[in-house]
């Protein structure tokens, strides 16, 4: 008896198929807070706009008859080199969005960042037994509370900590002050006339929309009062953090230290300087400081000045197998997805996630073959049209 393919999947049948379901299915304001950037998105838009910049210059005739796509980061085996980035509040878009996210990625064989801001505490992630699962943590004007995340998640047996470093004031999200988005979730009149059309949403939430907090804000014995501990994560944010904030969890923290939101090469040489164990090129998503660089077009210079002493890791804009290639053969090891497992979790949860991922896998398995490389390790700049250098 063949089981019959469920409807969404025969029409979710690329990363930007899967977006525009998830926004059949999720209410505006929700569909907005993912998809949206800062002010007038215009690092949002360069993101995804440099990957066509850059064109591959395919060698058929190297005979590659099977495509091997593992790589192996801080000494741990991964299928492919496509990461689940952390995006805070998962939960809002299927129950339990992140522990469904970290499983798919465990079944898909690769990494998972659980986001500071994520509905589930980073206990409740971990007893998932999801591997490698990675924790992501600001540095707070409360130190003692960076401090008190990065204990919990060696704790917690994470494997990674991202410490993300372009958030130290929140971007202004004009798409969220338009629809009234709020924390935790609020519709106006023209919001709910708009619901009626996301029964499925409505009616898959209903339990948890009550339930959407902040996880690993709320303290022992408090209520999870969603409005308050937001107002509380936002002021704990610090512009004044420094290298010596750096260093100072470089102390604590034993196992691969990452920074991410790295678009400077000299941020990068100083990290590296200072022994962290990875950066990660990134922008936020366009989310933070609008008219930044896209990630791809900062990559190359990242990449010269790390020169090969630590891994590089990119996100932004990232939405097709040839995008991973292309950030692949300018010379990152590995790349993150953040929109698109929102968009995997809203049509499907775990399932949809899980498609994301075989989506990318087949993508880059079929850009691969007709390249003509059969490892990871064979993707470098030769494989650019004028080696990646734009004209
Ligand atoms: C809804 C949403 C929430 C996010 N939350 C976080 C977060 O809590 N911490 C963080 O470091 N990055 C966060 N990000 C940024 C992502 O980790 C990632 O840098 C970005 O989404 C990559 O771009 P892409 O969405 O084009 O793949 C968030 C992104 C989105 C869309």
């Amino acid at each position: 008896m063949t089981v019959p393919v469920p409807r969404w999947r025969r029409r979710a049948y690329n990363v930007e198929a899967m977006r525009a379901l998830a926004r059949a299915q999720l209410p505006q304001p929700v569909f907005d807070f993912a998809d949206g950037g800062a002010e007038d998105e215009q690092t949002l838009r360069r993101n995804e706009t440099a990957f066509d910049e850059v064109a591959l210059l395919p060698r058929p005739l190297s005979g590659a008859a099977t495509r091997d796509l593992s790589i192996t980061l801080f000494g741990q085996r991964l299928s492919m080199p496509v990461i689940v980035g952390p995006t805070g509040l998962a939960g809002l878009f299927w129950p339990d969005g992140e522990r469904c996210a970290a499983r798919a990625a465990q079944a898909a064989g690769t990494a998972f960042c659980l986001s500071h801001g994520s509905v589930c505490t980073l206990e409740e992630l971990a007893g998932t037994g999801a591997a490698p699962r990675w924790m992501q943590v600001f540095i707070y004007k409360d130190r003692g509370f960076t401090r008190e995340l990065t204990e919990r998640a060696a704790q917690a047996g994470y494997d990674a900590l991202v410490l993300t470093t372009d958030n130290q004031m929140l971007g202004n999200r004009e798409r969220d002050i338009r629809n009234g988005f709020s924390i935790p979730p609020r519709f106006g009149l023209s919001g709910l006339a708009g619901m009626a059309l996301k029964a499925e949403w409505l009616w898959r939430m209903r339990r948890d929309l009550k339930r959407v907090t902040f996880g690993n804000y709320v303290r022992p014995g408090e209520a999870a009062d969603l409005k308050a501990l937001a107002g509380r994560m936002a002021s704990l944010l610090d512009p004044s953090m420094s290298w010596q904030d750096v260093d100072d969890l470089r102390k604590i923290w034993r196992g691969p230290l990452l920074l991410k939101g790295i678009l400077h090469p000299d941020e990068a040489r100083m990290g590296v300087e200072r022994g962290i164990d990875g950066v990660i090129v990134s922008n936020h998503g366009g989310r933070q400081l609008d008219g930044a660089a896209a990630s791809m077009d900062a990559l190359p210079a990242i990449v010269d000045a790390i020169s090969g002493r630590i891994p590089i890791l990119i996100d932004g804009g990232i939405r097709r197998g040839s995008d991973v290639v292309k950030a692949l053969a300018l010379g990152a090891q590995a790349c993150l997805v953040g929109r698109p497992q929102l968009w995997g979790l809203a049509v499907a949860g775990e399932a949809g996630v899980a498609h994301m991922l075989a989506i990318y896998r087949q993508e880059i398995d079929r850009v691969m073959g007709l390249c003509g490389v059969t490892s990871i390790a064979g993707i470098d700049r030769s494989l650019l049209h004028q080696n990646g250098r734009h004209t």
